[in-house]
């Protein structure tokens, strides 16, 4: 019996996976890596630092700086990826997404935050969603971050339950495998063909209702 709920946040409740992207791509460009589709697709769910790392592998660059000039490029990213959060309001979250977090409070599932991103509680605040959220997972106190399992194991257990007990929501095909990993039931939003291991596919958020995923369920029989 599903009893939590445990949300990605860039990408799932707000469009802020495209400035994640529009920054990490900025940087790309300044490093001399060519930014690619499927570079962005690796790079969604995935943490600041793995980020980098990743990019510096796409480009065959992954010993060119120290570990000092990484960071401070991930600075930079930063910086970048707040500028472009300037503004940001309720007008940005995700189509249906709003009504879904409420109809779940509603119905008194328990809700958790498994975003890997440090700005996760600014976002939130800034959408003005965080009411909602029972428990969040501070992605500092990671040892592994997506794919690793680990964010969704721990989210479930914020809520005190088991991960089977929960549903995992994902746009990420990092997020997805953590989510699988973990053993809570898997929502891929977005491209089917990125997020093929999902246990549950919708196209878009305005497809993702509780109606929409017992449906789902019984069909998938998961
Ligand atoms: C994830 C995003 O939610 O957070 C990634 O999908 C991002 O794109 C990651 O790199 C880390 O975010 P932050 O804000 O801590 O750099
Ligand atoms: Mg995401």
């Amino acid at each position: 019996q599903i009893k939590g709920f445990l949300f990605d946040l860039d990408g799932v409740i707000a469009n802020t996976s495209a400035y994640h992207s529009k920054a990490w791509h900025q940087l790309a460009d300044e490093l001399g890596v060519t930014w690619t589709e499927d570079l962005g697709n690796q790079l969604k769910g995935v943490g600041r630092m793995d980020s980098l790392n990743l990019i510096l592998k796409y480009g065959h660059k992954e010993n060119v700086y120290t570990e000092d000039e990484k960071v401070k490029y991930a600075e930079e990213k930063n910086e970048n990826y707040l500028n472009l959060l300037n503004g940001l309001d309720k007008s940005e979250i995700l189509p249906g997404m709003e009504d879904f977090i409420k109809d779940l409070s509603a119905h008194h599932y328990l809700i958790s935050l498994a975003s890997s991103s440090k700005n996760s509680p600014l976002v939130l605040e800034k959408l003005d969603l965080r009411k909602y959220f029972d428990e969040k997972v501070d992605p500092a106190t990671l040892t592994h971050g997506k794919p690793d399992p680990e964010i969704y194991t721990r989210a479930a257990e914020s809520l005190k339950l088991k991960p089977e007990e929960c549903i995992g929501l994902e746009d990420a095909s990092a997020g997805v495998t953590s989510i699988n990993g973990s053993g809570a039931i898997s929502v891929g939003i977005g491209d089917p063909t990125v997020l093929k291991d999902a246990d549950i596919n919708f196209n878009n958020t305005a497809e993702v209702t509780l109606a929409n995923i017992e449906k789902a369920m019984d069909n998938k029989k998961v």
